[in-house]
């Protein structure tokens, strides 16, 4: 071993992947703001779920969580996810052989200054992830947590300016025409942002099956 070579390794990565959905996709995110807006004023049963769960917000989660099966415009985004789900999940260590991967649930957010997501993750699911519709300054980053926090109990705290693999939370930022992915098991949130307008946004999950 060289005497340059350091005795540590880095090992049990976490994969995030963030990525422009593809070209011209301003009429898409017309749209689809468009749609999402007729929705969150439209959707009873969504605006009763969200103000009990979304304080200030909207979100389709708690009614119409299939709006890939619900209207055409989804399904074409579903068509774009899909492409790069298939390339996150190819990075990932999974033997995929024989299996299908396919979307299961996709939903919109719609969140003024203020409203907030808690910590949560989505434990049924495979991959999940965001695609940023309207994203105006100031608008909230997609938290992630340290997978491995809760189980340290003795630890010292972290120093400050760490690099972002070796921070308990790292901020990705939400870029109206992106894609964020990670695997489901991941706790996130999102907090709460002093912004002019409203941050939008579809979220979904993606599940394996036996081919
Ligand atoms: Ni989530």
């Amino acid at each position: 071993m060289p005497a340059t070579t350091s005795p540590v390794q880095a090992l049990f990565p976490t994969l995030v992947y963030r990525a422009p959905l593809g070209r011209g996709l301003a009429p898409l995110n017309r749209r689809l703001r468009d749609e999402i807006d007729a929705m969150s004023v439209d959707d009873r049963a969504g605006l009763r779920w969200s103000a009990k769960n979304y304080l200030g917000g909207y979100t389709s989660y708690g009614s119409l969580s299939k709006l890939h099966q619900l209207s055409s415009l989804f399904g074409t985004l579903e068509k774009r996810l899909d492409s790069h789900v298939r390339r996150f999940v190819r990075e990932l260590p999974y033997d995929m052989r024989g299996r299908d991967l396919a979307m299961t649930d996709c939903w919109a957010n719609v969140m003024p200054a203020g409203t907030v997501h808690s910590l949560h993750l989505h434990p049924l699911s495979f991959v999940s992830g965001t695609y940023y519709v309207d994203t105006p300054p100031g608008s909230a980053a997609l938290k992630l947590e340290d997978p491995r926090l809760s189980k340290q109990m003795a630890t010292p705290p972290r120093r400050a300016n760490l690099p972002a693999p070796m921070k308990a939370f790292v901020e990705v930022p939400a870029e109206a025409g992106t894609v964020v992915l990670f695997e489901s098991w991941l706790r996130h949130e999102v907090p709460p942002a002093d912004i002019e307008g409203e941050r939008v946004s579809v979220s979904f999950n993606y599940a394996w099956s036996a081919r």
